[in-house]
């Protein structure tokens, strides 16, 4: 297979991750679900070219891939996508995500009343920005899949982002979590921005509302302190998370540091989670780099190292030194939700990052 169509190249790497996750061989529901979701997209070849600028991924490819490893020792499979159109614009791939919504809904019973409850305020009929939604698809092995929206607060243009993650905690139930999500992580003006309102589409009492803040520029105290919003967590972990994983870097001064909170209907007014997602791929000269800084990171939790290689070898034998932005990010979840460490993976479907000779060079030097 010299030139394979999207969803040939990304269905085999998703078949790749989840049977090293332990799923069984006979599960088709994640690669059916891959398929319902790039639709028509999907059966481009792979030299035409990205058919829609996806900001999914770097190379416009619109998906990528994630293994979640909790502390408990679970881990999920998941992939975020954009829902492409056959003729698309902004709008029209809001008429075929939606078309795909119903489709799960009714395949697989997902619930859409969170999903309708804000829809008219996240999807006008004009959007601005990179996106309008996207969708998270998660797997676990033995478990019906899930699936998580992706608003975008910038959508009315960044002025109203605002006023329109506030109204979405209020229609979700949640008058108070815009204080809380607020309090310690936007004091910086333009500099930290609402990048992601979430949900979870489905009706467990843990179904989840995210907020997420980019923090442009920023140092791990910045992060440390938007994790104030959240009570009781090890703060000293994300020190060490942006210690080992940025290297010598201080300030952050590429792709953001991005912060998470997730509230729950059971507690709306107080975020029980946060998380920080790391775009190691901006700190790093390729990914033999960022690969050894994430094993040093896990091993330090005590996390499953060995595996990180695994879930890298299911989706590509390209030498890490040939490029950057496989490992995409890291996050770090802390919270009475469960703790873990989430890798990002790249599909790298249409290009592969060079890597920066310079560098690893930049970064010696500083230490010496
Ligand atoms: N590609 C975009 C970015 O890097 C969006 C994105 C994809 C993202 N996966 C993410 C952002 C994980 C934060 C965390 O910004």
């Amino acid at each position: 297979m010299n030139d394979p169509t999207l969803f040939e190249h990304t269905s085999r790497q998703l078949r790749n991750l989840c049977a090293e996750a332990g799923f069984p061989a006979s599960d088709d529901t994640p690669v059916e679900m891959l398929g319902e979701l790039l639709g028509t997209a999907g059966n481009r070849r792979l030299s035409e070219g990205p058919l829609w600028p996806s900001d999914v991924a770097d190379d416009a490819t619109p998906v990528e891939f994630s293994v979640a490893l909790d502390d408990t020792g679970d881990r999920a499979v998941r992939v975020l996508g954009e829902v492409v159109a056959e003729k698309p614009s902004m709008s029209a791939n809001v008429v075929a995500a939606r078309r795909f919504l119903e489709s799960m809904s009714e395949r697989l019973g997902i619930p859409t009343e969170r999903f309708e409850a804000v829809e008219d305020l996240f999807l006008p009929d004009d959007p601005q920005g990179k996106f309008a939604f996207w969708y998270s698809m998660i797997f676990r092995p033995d478990a019906a899949p899930k699936l998580k929206v992706y608003f975008n607060p910038g959508v009315r243009g960044e002025g109203r982002a605002a006023e329109l993650v506030a109204e979405g905690f209020r229609r979700l139930g949640m008058e108070d979590a815009y204080d809380a999500a607020t309090e310690y992580s936007v004091s910086r003006g333009e500099l930290d921005k609402f990048t992601f309102f979430a949900v979870d589409l489905d009706d467990s009492p843990l179904s989840r509302v995210k907020l997420y803040i980019s923090h442009f520029s920023a140092t791990a105290d910045v992060a440390v302190q938007a994790s104030q919003a959240v009570d009781g967590l090890d703060r000293d972990g994300i020190s060490e998370f942006c210690g080992l994983l940025g290297g010598s870097t201080e300030s952050f001064d590429g792709r953001p540091l991005v912060s998470s909170y997730s509230f729950v209907e059971a507690d709306p007014k107080r975020p029980g989670n946060y998380s920080l997602y790391l775009p190691i791929r901006d700190y790093v000269a390729d990914d033999v780099e960022a690969r050894s800084r994430v094993v040093s990171f896990l091993e330090n939790r005590g996390s499953d190292a060995a595996g990180l290689d695994r879930s890298i070898r299911a989706l590509t034998d390209r030498p890490l030194s040939d490029g950057r932005g496989l490992l995409a990010h890291v996050s770090l979840r802390l919270g009475q939700f469960g703790t873990g460490t989430t890798i990002y993976l790249s599909s790298e479907g249409y290009e592969v990052l060079s890597a920066r000779s310079d560098a690893r060079t930049a970064a010696t030097s500083t230490h010496s």
